[in-house]
């Protein structure tokens, strides 16, 4: 079957058109979308009126699926697969991720099996925006000099959930809880897709604060460009969502982020999928304190 593609912006994302997602799914039409979304690394399929259970199908196509247990917060009961982004009210209370992604990310960079997707259902949006913004970390990647590529390549940098800053207005138990859950990570500041083998830059300004075996100060001047330059207008794609949309990313190679661009008292709700991605980094221990020669 040949799918319609068309482009969405110049760095990223493409609409797959000719597909119902109710129907069941052959392989030789996963293995075309995943062609086409490893070339635009966010593709969007418009108009979909699916059912949970038909979004996990739609996920299984593309590999195993995450529950969720670095992030345990609301889930659908009868598919734990699914996770909840809203700013509604959930059993009378504000919910918990209604300001999820508001600093440019890549989904659970800070665990050692970051995932390989992520997939958001549309199922509520504002009259106006809720947008979510993509960027292309391979562009960002290949544009910087030869020498600068040369030393981030044999740079690791610290993924900590608990740097993340809406996170630290939290109490204090529910830090120590996440932080136990997630201890810190280090990973490559320069990624290789194990599927396209092409380099993607790897900090964000959510998680990454520091390389390893550097300090704070002396990394933050090279995190703070690195952040700037990532997601320079020309490397990304905005989402203006309607109800219906289902839109995939790839977070080996793309970052994202969520502007607060509406009225908070407008519903937005988000069904998202997570599809787990191969293990990379390494549980971030701090060499113990050199002694002062005697
Ligand atoms: C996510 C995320 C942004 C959004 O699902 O990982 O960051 O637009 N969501 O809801
Ligand atoms: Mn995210």
């Amino acid at each position: 079957m040949a799918l319609g593609v068309r482009k969405l912006s110049y760095a990223l994302g493409a609409e797959i058109m000719g597909l119902d997602l109710r129907k069941p799914m052959d392989d030789a039409t996963a293995a075309e979308i995943r062609k086409i979304w490893l070339e635009n690394l966010v593709i969007v399929i418009r108009g979909q009126e699916i059912t949970p259970a038909q979004q996990v199908d739609f996920g299984r196509h593309f590999g195993p699926l995450d529950d969720h247990k670095s992030l345990p917060f609301y889930r659908l009961q009868e598919h734990p697969e699914i996770f909840l982004i809203t700013n509604k009210e959930v059993n009378g209370k504000p919910s918990e991720t209604k300001d999820t992604g508001r600093l440019w990310h890549s989904d659970h960079s800070f665990t050692t099996r970051p995932t390989m997707a992520s997939a958001l259902y549309c199922r509520e949006i504002p009259s106006v925006g809720g947008d979510t913004v993509f960027t292309n970390m391979y562009m960002a990647y290949d544009t910087l000099s030869d020498t600068l590529k040369g030393i981030l390549d044999k740079l690791e940098a610290i993924h900590d959930i608990t740097t993340y800053a809406p996170f630290r207005k939290r109490n204090p138990e529910q830090v120590a809880e996440m932080h136990r859950i997630n201890p810190p990570v280090a990973q490559p500041v320069v990624r290789i897709h194990a599927e396209t083998g092409r380099k993607a830059l790897y900090v964000s300004e959510a998680l990454t604060f520091r390389f390893v075996g550097m300090t704070e100060e002396e990394s933050r001047g090279l995190m703070e460009f690195l952040w700037e330059h990532s997601v320079r207008p020309e490397f990304t794609y905005r989402h203006q969502w309607k109800v219906g949309d289902l839109l995939m990313w790839d977070n080996r190679c793309a970052m994202h982020m969520a502007p607060a661009d509406y009225t908070p008292g407008e519903p937005r709700l988000m069904h998202r999928i997570t599809i787990l991605g191969t293990p990379s980094g390494r549980v971030y221990q701090e060499a113990a304190p050199q002694k002062a020669a005697a």
